[in-house]
């Protein structure tokens, strides 16, 4: 069986949009060496997450069984197979901001949250998570939300961007 038959068969029974998505993100790896964790890295980089949809595709892309694939993916806890949230927070918990305050955002941010530590909020508007060094320690402590850098964190300023950020989810639902 092609790997093109084998694919358009399982593709039946999935939405053929995280496919495609998986697809193209496979065939445009840079790495020169392609493997199963290349594989997953690119596609978790793609879709944010790792459906079956993408295992399967990753499995079929390296010839590997779909069991290979997840036993690679399942070891690496940075992976996530359920979508992430809307918003990501991210704190940096490395020694600079350590130092500078970061505990207090942290346990601040955590109990705003109703988390117990890492994860997605029970209405999926925000997936918290730590970094160990988010590469700007001269202006620490730091916060990352949306993939965007605040320097100089507070435990007030990250709590009210989190309002700001729940609040246009809110309201933008309450548009459609
Ligand atoms: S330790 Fe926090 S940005 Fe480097």
């Amino acid at each position: 069986m092609t790997t093109q038959s084998k694919s358009s068969n399982i593709s039946d029974s999935y939405p053929s949009d995280l496919r495609e998505q998986a697809r193209v993100a496979l065939k445009d790896q840079k790495s020169r060496t392609i493997t199963v964790l290349s594989s997953l890295l690119a596609v978790h980089d793609e879709l944010g997450y790792l459906p079956i949809e993408a295992l399967e595709e990753i499995s079929i892309f390296t010839n590997s069984s779909v069991n290979e694939v997840w036993s690679v993916a399942s070891f690496y806890p940075n992976f996530r197979f359920t979508p992430p949230a809307l918003h990501s927070v991210e704190i940096c918990w490395g020694p600079t901001c350590h130092v500078l305050g970061a505990q207090q955002i942290l346990q601040g941010v955590v109990q705003h949250l109703g988390l117990e530590g890492e994860g997605d909020t029970d209405d999926g508007e925000i997936s918290l998570k730590y970094n160990t060094c988010l590469g700007v320690c001269p202006h620490a402590p730091a916060v990352s939300i949306d993939h965007r850098l605040v320097g100089h964190a507070s435990l007030a300023g990250v709590i009210d961007k989190i309002k700001t950020l729940i609040e246009g989810s809110k309201n933008k639902q309450g548009g459609d």
